[in-house]
């Protein structure tokens, strides 16, 4: 039994998908968001960049006395994980590892597409997951970097003129390469999940790769024998920029309102 919170960050918002998740799991967890919506996106920057980024995010996080750290990030977890397991004497999860276990599961064909941000399709970290657990798949991998901008701007859902036409362009090659799963790469893809389901069609899996992430938390601490024996958690939010704009946005993320503490943070300090 531990009774001590979880630490979760990404980029901005889009981890709140994974917080989402994490909440109908396992609600007695104390949690700990920090969203650096000072430097969204990340996708499009190097790997040095993000490295230096996600070591702030994690000392940050690294003040409070946690059990877990969980990266709700694609990028980050693609570019990432290694140096921060490696750096970090907690357990540090991604999301990479268990949404493509869960597309090698749901997949018929082994036709499976990706898609992500920049950064994360540059590293093939997916591609090598998916391949190791099954050698024969064919992954289709593209990155989408209009998806998060009009995820971060509310412009995500069903009639939305604008989020249909992008759509359409980018996942046009994914029907093209026949997929039957395709993996939502990056956090924020999950808000365009009515949207790219309407694209795709009902015989497309859709892998939602922060609700993966977070079953796999909850196998990993039960395994651990970490889980709290709390009889409720409590949620506190950070964000490096703009706490009004996160308060609005985040109770579209989470489905409810954010009545929880949300602090400002220097992240550059760490
Ligand atoms: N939500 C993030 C991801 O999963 C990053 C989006 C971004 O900052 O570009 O990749």
């Amino acid at each position: 039994m531990d009774r001590r919170p979880i630490g979760v960050f990404d980029s901005g918002l889009g981890g709140l998908t994974a917080v989402r998740e994490l909440e109908r799991l396992l609600p007695a967890e104390t949690i700990i968001y920090f969203g650096d919506t000072g430097r969204v996106p990340y996708g499009s920057r190097s790997r040095e960049t993000l490295i230096k980024y996600a070591r702030q995010d994690v000392a940050f996080l690294r003040t409070f006395d946690l059990k877990a750290i969980v990266i709700a990030c694609g990028t980050v977890s693609s570019t990432a994980l290694d140096v921060l397991e490696q750096e970090n004497p907690l357990p540090v999860l991604g999301v990479v590892k268990p949404a493509a276990a869960r597309a090698v599961e749901m997949s018929r064909s082994g036709r499976i597409g990706l898609i992500g941000t920049q950064a994360t399709i540059r590293t093939g970290a997916y591609e090598r997951e998916i391949t190791a657990l099954r050698p024969d798949a064919q992954v289709t991998a593209l990155a989408c970097p209009l998806f998060v901008p009009l995820v971060e701007n509310g412009r995500f859902r069903r009639g939305d003129a604008v989020a249909e036409l992008v759509t359409a362009e980018y996942l046009q090659a994914m029907k093209d390469a026949g997929v039957d799963t395709l993996v939502l790469g990056c956090t924020h893809y999950p808000l365009l999940s009515e949207v790219i389901g309407d694209f795709m069609g009902p015989q497309v899996a859709l892998i939602n790769s922060g609700e993966a992430c977070a079953a796999q938390v909850a196998v990993q601490l039960k395994e651990m024998d970490a889980l709290t024996d709390a009889a409720a958690g409590k949620r506190l939010y950070y964000v490096s920029d703009n706490i009004a704009d996160f308060s609005r946005l985040a109770d579209i993320f989470l489905g409810e309102s954010v009545k929880s503490h949300v602090g400002l943070v220097d992240v550059t300090v760490y």
